[in-house]
């Protein structure tokens, strides 16, 4: 029985591998279409290392957030919804972006608390506050 365990193993470990290679090649086959054997191996490594940067232009966002509204959102203070809580953002994000957007910028008081007018920066702009709402929402989906 001990002799056979090494066999297993490498049979395991060799379908692994032809595994992995299928499905990579099955991945593969779209994009490497006109260029088969070049392309094989580097295209599908491309495509996923230029997917996450989408939030990083939403650099203003982030930063109105950290500086005015984290103050309440980022711990829940006073019923602020926090970024990431999705159950507490979906019936919010349902209403819409401009009501969101709204809210933000002239306050509003809902049944948690009270929201005030651009977070109590009332140096923003709205294009800032509006900034800042993406920015948590984003992360709230
Ligand atoms: C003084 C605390 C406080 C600060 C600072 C604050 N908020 Fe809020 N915010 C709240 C509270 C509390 C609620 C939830 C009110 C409710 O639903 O009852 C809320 C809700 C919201 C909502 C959801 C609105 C809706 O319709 O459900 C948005 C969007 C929002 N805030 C954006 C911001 C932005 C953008 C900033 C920074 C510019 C900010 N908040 C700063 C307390 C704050």
């Amino acid at each position: 029985m001990k002799r056979l365990a090494p066999v297993a193993h490498a049979a395991a470990l060799l379908l692994a591998f032809s595994l992995a290679a299928c499905s990579k090649q099955e991945s593969a086959t779209p994009a490497a279409a006109p260029a088969p054997t070049a392309a094989t191996t580097t295209a599908p490594t491309a495509e996923v290392a230029s997917a996450p940067p989408v939030q990083a232009a939403n650099d203003e966002g982030k930063a109105v957030y950290n500086k005015t509204c984290a103050l309440c959102h980022a711990a829940g203070v006073a019923g602020a919804p926090k970024p990431g809580d999705k159950a507490d953002w979906a019936p919010r994000i349902a209403q819409g972006n401009d009501t969101l957007y709204k809210h933000a910028i002239e306050g509003f008081t809902g049944s948690k608390g009270a929201m005030p007018a651009r977070g109590g920066g009332a140096s923003l702009s709205d294009e800032q506050v509006k900034a800042a709402v993406d920015h948590m929402v984003a992360q709230s989906r």
